[in-house]
């Protein structure tokens, strides 16, 4: 699948104001999300009518690729608000839930974040306990979700948790929770090794009150909703991606190019290195778009945003690997791009179900489609 004249355009429009607009310091990048807030940006898939962009999910897909090549915490802040934050209101939401809360997350008045992981419920998403009473009028949630990105720092979050752990899966229920409820505290920061600027906090639910009208879809529905968010979700950090690959590329290729035996014509392993990893590169963005492109035809597949997400992420994590070896002792210096791109690529590998997941997702479908 090759883009279209009009994706060009815009990936080409993305490039430029992630360039001149996305910084890559140490702190939240709030500045960044407010740019992109300016420009409409954080609402790019969101109709019009809800305050976003109206553009297709591919178009999404090559900003976070181009914000993600700049800075990757601000790229993966952005896919989690968007796939996983407004894509919730937008997908399950009621009419009045998206008057509510898509209007302010399109316009990124609101930061979107998604909770689901638990201490004993992480690749295993459906083993999750934390409860949701049902009482008068709502519900009284009670439970702990840990490694929430934009935890403390985003104003809604889509919440799973079940109304009966006797019913399993069917039991899972998806909530819309806002910053500052009365029983929701967020507990630890983690410290990581990369993807600094992102806040990865745990959150805590104690006797937390959430109305009839803040349940997304219908009881029992949650774990459907979990999954089908992060086919889309996935798709978001495969973007993630191509945009620390192809970044660790540029940076190599700008030292190879002064060693005088690249000058020379030499250097022939390194060639083959670099020759192997944009061949991959350009592999992955084309599963990558595929997906996307499907997800806007309404055919969208699981097996296609794992494949892609496989790809690219364990592409990044080798490239930035790359990155490091042709950079030699510069390339291991604390604070140097090489190791950002090395410590934030592996989080990718990892985040919104680990690649080994995504194997299991790809096994399963091959076998349903070519077993007999
Ligand atoms: N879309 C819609 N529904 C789906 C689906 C999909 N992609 N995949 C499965 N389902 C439905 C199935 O149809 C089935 O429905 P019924 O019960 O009605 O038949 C149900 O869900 C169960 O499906 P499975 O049998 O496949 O479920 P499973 O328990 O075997 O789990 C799994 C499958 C793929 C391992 C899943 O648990 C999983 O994806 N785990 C990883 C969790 C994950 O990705 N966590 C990321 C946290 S968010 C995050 O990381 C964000 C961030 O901070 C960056």
């Amino acid at each position: 699948m090759i883009l279209s004249k009009e994706h060009c355009e815009k990936a080409a429009e993305f490039r430029y104001f992630a360039e001149k607009n996305i910084d890559c310091g140490d702190n939240y990048p709030r500045a960044n999300l407010h740019r992109a807030a300016e420009k409409g940006y954080m609402g790019l898939p969101i109709p019009r009518q809800y305050g976003g962009l109206g553009e297709d999910f591919l178009t999404y897909i090559l900003f976070i690729e181009e914000v993600s090549r700049v800075c990757a915490s601000t790229g993966v802040i952005m896919a989690v608000h968007t796939s996983v934050g407004s894509m919730p209101l937008l997908y399950f939401g009621s009419e009045e839930q998206k008057r509510r809360y898509l209007v302010k997350l399109a316009r990124g008045e609101y930061i979107g974040a998604f909770a689901l992981t638990e201490p004993d419920a992480g690749s295993d998403a459906a083993a999750i306990s934390t409860g949701a009473r049902p009482v008068h009028g709502g519900y009284r949630l009670t439970g702990r979700k840990i490694f929430i990105t934009s935890g403390g720092e985003a104003d809604l979050y889509t919440v799973f948790a079940t109304i009966d752990t006797s019913l399993g899966r069917k039991g899972i229920t998806a909530f819309l929770v806002e910053k500052g409820s009365p029983g929701l505290t967020v507990g630890r920061t983690e410290s990581k090794m990369g993807l600094h600027r992102t806040h990865t906090a745990e959150l805590l639910m104690e006797d937390l009150y959430v109305p009839v009208s803040n349940r997304l879809e219908k009881e029992g529905k949650g774990f459907s909703v979990a999954m089908s968010l992060l086919d889309g979700g996935r798709i978001g950090i495969a973007a993630q991606g191509l945009g620390i690959a192809a970044a660790a590329l540029d940076y190599g290729i700008f030292f190879l190019k002064k060693r005088a035996d690249w000058k020379e014509g030499n250097g022939q392993g390194k060639r083959f290195e670099l020759a192997n990893l944009a061949t991959r590169l350009e592999a992955a963005r084309l599963l990558t778009y595929r997906a996307a492109a499907n997800r806007d035809a309404g055919k969208g597949k699981a097996m296609e945003a794992s494949m892609a997400k496989t790809a690219a992420t364990d592409l990044a994590m080798e490239a930035a690997s790359w990155c490091i070896e042709t950079c030699s002792f510069e390339g291991i210096i604390q604070g140097s791009p090489p190791v950002r791109f090395f410590c934030d690529a592996k989080a990718t590998q990892i985040y919104e179900g680990t690649n080994q997941i995504q194997r299991i997702v790809i096994a399963r479908s091959c076998s349903e489609v070519r077993g007999s």
